[in-house]
């Protein structure tokens, strides 16, 4: 049997277009000649497809895999504990490798944010928050608080609930009715400021969080439940927060009695340094959402940590229950995965290793401000967006046109064939996305600026 065939003999490719049902993703080009990449191994920052081509995971799989691929102490704990325990829920029970985890991730979260729920992904941990944020406000006599703030272009996830919080009409339009009482407002892009901001980011900052207040003031604040933020918000462009934003967003909710959650899906197990992000940015959430790196992808796992407040209903203060769970949230064999991870971040210095190398990965990537096409490189920790425009002076960006021929249809496919595994997303403008794993240091900051450079130029000839 070749690598590109399966157990019943059909190519790869056959089989994908008889049967595999790929995430986000156009089918069509798939019937008209067109391949999907198959990816069959990984090795430290690297992947290899099934043709045997070598790529930099320049995205660390998807913002996950923060330790690199191939860890043998992940696998072997993950194979110990299947012949352990390889499952049992969390429906009244627990078991030793989620009381672990549970105690550790405790230990990395800021503040009195100590009671850790286990989930089986991002969208489920944004989805328990949600839920945690109803129910917490039924019980504390303030029934009327349900509605959800987030920001536009932003991505929390999904499942329905999840759906209703991600602000990317695109995303959403064909899911409609969504869950009621999402609301919005603007995200932190400093790049494309309004006018009396333009040249003022803590001002910028301030304007930014106080349309928040603004939403809940609209609403009113007995009807308002919480505020979702990522600390450096991905979807759109990867927006760093202003200085200031997070101080003021604290500020306002504390003012208003709404609870604001951290979604660090993309965010936490060192993407911006710490464990979490929110310590970089020096705010004490009431709940923080997160997935991805917590295994580094190893195992699907995700945690909405709480804080001892919003426990107190279910726990020594109350009679109450948080009716609420799923089948695979803290599998055992995951959070084996989760406690190998965190063992491979402390033996390696992983978060150290990311504080200390930041800046060089910013003065990296901003070379590539020199090229007409990039308007702006921005980011924190090892993880960066460059935006493309069409001209720097007025910031113009491309049309839809020229976004699907220009970045979808060149820019990601030439990326990849030159060996940089990475993302060109337009869902809000058009950015490629950098994320690798924490592992890399300067001879791949150099490659990846001098594989994006070579593609821009030659994308920059395209008009
Ligand atoms: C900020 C944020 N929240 C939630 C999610 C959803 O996570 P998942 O795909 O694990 O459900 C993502 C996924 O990228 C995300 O970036």
């Amino acid at each position: 049997m070749t690598e590109n065939v399966t157990r019943a003999g059909t190519p790869y490719q056959e089989a994908i277009r008889n049967n595999v049902w790929m995430h986000m993703s156009p089918h069509q080009a798939l019937f008209k000649g067109g391949e999907a990449p198959v990816i069959v191994r990984g090795e430290g920052h690297h992947i290899f497809d099934d043709k045997g081509k070598k790529y930099l995971d320049g995205l660390a799989g998807l913002f996950t895999v923060q330790v690199g691929h191939g860890r043998e102490e992940i696998a072997k704990a993950m194979y110990d504990q299947t012949l352990q325990l390889p499952f049992m829920p969390l429906w009244s029970y627990t078991h030793p490798q989620a009381i672990e985890v549970s105690e550790r991730l405790a230990s990395y979260a800021p503040g009195d944010l100590n009671r850790v729920f286990l989930t089986s992904g991002g969208g489920d941990s944004v989805e328990s928050a949600m839920k945690l944020a109803k129910n917490y406000f039924k019980l504390v006599g303030k029934p009327g608080k349900h509605k959800i703030i987030s920001r536009a272009t932003a991505y929390h996830g999904t499942p329905h609930g999840a759906l209703s919080v991600t602000s990317l009409p695109g995303l959403r339009e064909q899911f409609a009715p969504l869950v009621p009482g999402a609301h919005k407002v603007p995200n932190t892009n400093f790049y494309r400021a309004p006018e009396p901001y333009a040249h003022d980011e803590k001002a910028f900052g301030r304007w930014a969080a106080d349309r928040i207040g603004e939403a809940i003031e609209f609403e009113g604040a007995d009807s308002v439940a919480a505020v979702f933020l990522e600390p450096v918000q991905n979807s759109g462009g990867c927006f760093p927060p202003p200085p200031g934003y997070f101080d003021r967003v604290r500020e306002i909710c504390d003012e208003y009695d709404v609870l604001l959650v951290s979604d660090e899906t993309i965010c936490a197990y060192g993407r911006i340094g710490d464990m979490f992000a929110c310590n970089d940015f020096g705010y004490v959430p009431d709940i923080i959402t997160s997935a991805k790196g917590i295994t580094s992808g190893y195992a699907p796992l995700g945690a909405m940590i709480a804080s001892d407040r919003l426990f107190e209903p279910f726990g020594p203060g109350g009679n109450d229950t948080f009716y609420h769970g799923y089948t695979f949230g803290g599998h055992p064999v995951a959070c084996a995965a989760a406690m190998a991870n965190f063992d491979v971040f402390e033996a390696e210095k992983l978060n150290d290793h990311v504080h200390e190398n930041a800046a060089a990965f910013k003065f990296t990537l901003e070379k590539l401000k020199d090229l007409p096409i990039v308007g702006d490189v921005r980011g924190e920790g090892f993880f960066y967006g460059i935006e493309l425009v069409k001209d720097k002076d007025s910031k113009e960006s491309f049309t839809e046109e020229e976004s699907e021929r220009i970045l979808k249809n060149f820019v990601s496919a030439k990326m990849y064939e030159n060996g940089l595994y990475c993302r060109a997303d337009d869902r809000g403008d058009p950015v490629i996305q950098l994320s690798p794993p924490l592992t890399v240091g300067q001879s791949e900051f150099d490659e990846m600026e001098q594989i994006i450079r070579g593609v821009l130029n030659e994308a920059w000839t395209m008009f």
